[in-house]
């Protein structure tokens, strides 16, 4: 089947038409990506509290690593709201040899060194990699269990309100206010060149994240299947049951529930809404063939959808190869022409260095370090 083909097929909502049916300009952009943020907080990840937060920053130590190729920073990070403080450490990793480098801040399953980070690669590319270790920010055991670390901050109900934050939220909320640090406290850095990037859940994350975050210059996800890129509406990974059955419902919030069974494929939301809120800033999108959980598929087609808004906005979005006639990508094919970038890796669920080097291809490209698109 044909792109097209597989887009009818799987029937996406469209994006440039308002809730009531009314089409979208650029003048009305503003307002749809307003309603189209509303629908993932009321069915998907629950609201993001908006009240005042101070963030601080204490340097724990600092030392030369990679023989020298730059210098580590550990600091610990402390919020503070009304109702509790929490205190998470990052490592800030800045090459000696680039002046006020563009960042990574990579939410991280664990620290370095570490299997999915190729941390010399990163750094002779260029780049600052900032790492944050998500379950130093929020638990993460499929309990339900809000009772610590950045839900603390706030406080979140037993049972929780239908319209809180699940985890994807508050461990977004915690690269945003990484985020704060690095524009107030670290001058060395290029801040405002900025991507999050994530791997799986920690995808999905990095998605939200910048979706509510302006200030971050671009989004990178990695196998974020579920609530991450991939639209599960007539998709072929996973669904709200696998959620329920292992516990991660947590990541969601209440509502999340409530699409069961086939009330799946009539979600009043969309993933491609989510990509769509992200333009028009990069995108890049990573997918692995044998991932058959996350559906890469339709981590594809989403790109392909959500391209729409970017275009809205007069850049272009996801350019295909030409003469394909129109077919999916091949493993090995990276497309990072446009401000969305997709690359499909052969194999399995992972973070390898050749989806780093990938996505580091692209934003070169983007971050205007790179003229001409790699052979
Ligand atoms: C589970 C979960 C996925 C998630 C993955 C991960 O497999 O069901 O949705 O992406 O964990 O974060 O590794």
């Amino acid at each position: 089947m044909t792109i097209e083909q597989l887009l009818a097929a799987r029937g996406y909502p469209p994006i440039l038409r308002t809730e009531d049916g009314a089409p979208v300009t650029r003048g009305t952009w503003s307002a749809r990506r307003a309603e189209l943020r509303r629908l993932l907080e009321r069915y998907s990840y629950g609201s993001t509290p908006d009240g005042p937060v101070r963030v601080s920053g204490r340097t724990l130590g600092e030392a030369a690593v990679c023989g020298g190729l730059a210098v580590l920073r550990r600091t610990e990070l402390t919020l503070e709201t009304e109702k509790g403080a929490v205190s998470f450490p990052i490592e800030i990793y800045s090459p000696r040899a680039v002046q006020r480098p563009p960042v990574l801040l990579h939410l991280a399953f664990r620290p370095v060194p570490d299997r999915y980070i190729p941390l010399e690669a990163i750094l002779r590319a260029g780049y600052a990699l900032v790492v944050a270790v998500y379950t130093d920010m929020m638990n993460d055991g499929h309990t339900g269990d809000f009772s610590n670390g950045i839900a603390s901050l706030f406080g979140v109900g037993v049972p929780r309100h239908p319209d809180e934050w699940g985890k994807i939220g508050m461990w977004a909320y915690g690269a945003s206010r990484v985020l704060d640090y690095l524009f107030s406290d670290c001058p060395g850095l290029d801040a405002a060149r900025t991507a999050v990037v994530g791997h799986s859940r920690l995808g999905k994350t990095a998605l939200w994240c910048a979706a509510l975050d302006e200030r971050f210059a671009a989004a990178v996800s990695n196998d974020s299947g579920y609530g991450g890129a991939a639209s599960s509406r007539r998709g072929t990974g996973e669904r709200v049951e696998d959620f329920i059955r292992c516990g991660s419902w947590d990541w969601f919030c209440e509502r999340f529930k409530d699409f069961g069974g086939a009330a799946e494929d009539r979600k009043p939301y969309d993933q491609s809404f989510l990509l769509a809120m992200i333009a028009p800033r990069p995108l890049f999108v990573s997918s692995a063939s044998e991932d058959a959980a996350a559906d890469p598929l339709a981590e594809f087609l989403t790109t392909v959808h959500a391209s729409a808004a970017w275009e809205l906005l007069g850049r272009p979005g996801l350019i295909l190869p030409d003469g394909r006639g129109g077919e999916p990508p091949r493993p090995g094919d990276e497309l990072i022409a446009g401000n969305v970038g997709y690359h499909l890796r052969a194999g399995r669920h992972a973070l390898m260095p050749e989806d780093w080097a990938a996505c580091l291809r692209f934003l070169d490209l983007r971050f205007g370090r790179r003229s001409c698109p790699a052979p």
